[in-house]
């Protein structure tokens, strides 16, 4: 049966590789972060599972090129450490030269949720942007912004609206006639969220990585094919495999291929074939990266011409955190989750009772080792507490061959999230004065 994802219901989604296939994400392999100047443990542990066109976010890093991160957060509740691996994710990619956007998306939380854009207002600015700013995100380059009080976010999602149709919509999110109308909405308002980096007043037309769980992916396919049907151009292969440049529109086929001679000519590329009645410009010799260079190129100029046209977005996804009791990590079951605010103690509870990967007697544990694969303990060492591979490395050997036990490696758990805990309520403290910066 085919998987449907719904990103607005609370499901797990445990089989990643199937996930992949299903939906025609790209496996993050060690080729996508070995070169980058810097990498970050969630992109080298594999955590970070899947992507679509990180090639050309990869390729702004290593040229120098401009590129943004636009991210967003629904307001609903308590934040916890799933919700700070995103986060994480821009601070890396804030060091990394991005322009960073963060999307508060408050009508959404009405709209799916029923939390008012007031209390949204209160959740964001007293729980998720102090702890943004104190897990070490910066403010240059950085803004977060509320959906409900950016007008180009909300013009843009309902300009957007022009290319996607009723059949659309229910059959990727399962709406149905009683679905309220903002919800239906909010699909769209996420791909203004997405788009609107691109207006020439947020920094103009570049490359975007849009780093989300895999619960978001529809809104990215989504959003995705609404870029592709505002195009002018498509830049790919035909059915038979040859290159080119392709006029989807119907009118001025003669000047915008044209354009298109003009754009190819400027990257060097000389063997072309210009055929008007297939409205195509057939490139022998380009490379994957010209043609890359050359759709960003045409975007820019479809742009110009007062055209709705961005460069597809791109995105990476992350697995989610199993919860400290074996099940999903939810903000609604307390014990399930850390939370950034717990006191203390209460923190050091959850850990010494989370679910582990260990044998049931101390003796059979010496004997046959434990299963850090399945152990919620080695998931915070892994995800959050170690930054080291090599040290992490060295818990999950002398947790296989029996020398770690549980009780031992509970504590240096508890531990580690005392200090990441406690660290954070320091910082989150002076954090209050500077949210300003932040908020534009
Ligand atoms: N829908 C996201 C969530 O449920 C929040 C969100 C709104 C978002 N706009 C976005 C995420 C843009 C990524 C990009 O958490
Ligand atoms: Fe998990 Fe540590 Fe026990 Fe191994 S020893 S199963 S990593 S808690």
């Amino acid at each position: 049966m085919a998987i449907r994802i719904d990103p607005w219901s609370s499901a797990t989604y445990g089989d990643y590789s199937k996930l992949r296939e299903e939906f025609g994400i790209q496996e993050f392999t060690e080729e996508m972060w070995k070169d980058l100047p810097n990498t970050h443990r969630l992109l080298r542990r594999g955590v970070i599972f899947g992507h679509r066109d990180f090639h050309r976010i990869k390729r702004c890093i290593k040229s120098g090129k401009k590129w943004a991160i636009l991210t967003g957060l629904m307001p609903s509740g308590k934040m916890h450490l799933g919700h700070k691996m995103v986060i994480d994710e821009v601070i890396f990619y804030q060091s990394m030269g991005a322009d960073i956007f963060i999307g508060i998306a408050d009508i959404e939380a009405f709209a799916t949720r029923g939390i008012s854009l007031k209390e949204a207002e209160r959740i964001a600015l007293e729980e998720y942007v102090p702890n943004y700013i104190a897990l070490g995100l910066k403010p240059k380059n950085c803004q977060i912004y509320f959906q409900s009080k950016r007008k180009e976010v909300k013009d843009l999602a309902y300009l957007l609206g022009k290319k996607v149709n009723w059949s659309q919509l229910s059959a990727t999110y399962g709406f149905s006639g009683s679905t309220n109308m903002a919800h239906v909405f909010a699909p769209l308002l996420q791909a203004g969220d997405i788009l609107h980096v691109q207006l020439d007043k947020y920094g103009g037309v570049r490359p975007t990585l849009v780093p989300v769980g895999i619960d978001q992916d529809p809104h990215l396919r989504l959003c995705r094919d609404i870029v592709q049907a505002h195009r002018l151009f498509s830049v790919g292969l035909t059915r038979d495999g040859r290159k080119g440049i392709f006029v989807k529109v119907d009118e001025n086929v003669e000047k915008l291929l044209g354009i298109a001679e003009d754009v190819a000519g400027s990257i060097g590329l000389e063997k072309m074939e210009k055929i008007e009645k297939y409205k195509a410009l057939y490139l022998v010799d380009a490379s994957e990266e010209d043609m890359e260079r050359i759709d960003e190129e045409l975007v820019r100029i479809e742009s110009e011409l007062g055209n709705l046209s961005f460069i597809t977005p791109s995105s990476t996804y992350h697995m989610f955190m199993t919860g400290l009791n074996g099940q999903k990590m939810s903000s609604s079951v307390p014990e399930s989750a850390i939370f950034l605010t717990d006191p203390i103690e209460e923190a050091r509870k959850k850990v010494m009772k989370a679910k582990t990967g260990g044998r049931v007697t101390l003796e059979e544990q010496r004997k046959y080792g434990g299963n850090p694969e399945e152990c919620v303990v080695y998931q915070l060492f892994l995800y959050h507490l170690i930054e080291s591979d090599k040290e992490l490395e060295n818990i999950y050997i002398s947790c296989k061959n029996g020398d770690l036990i549980c009780g031992d490696c509970k504590k240096r758990a508890a531990e580690a999230i005392e200090n990441l805990l406690m660290d954070l309520k320091e910082k989150r403290e002076s954090a209050k004065e500077s949210i300003r910066d932040f908020m534009s």
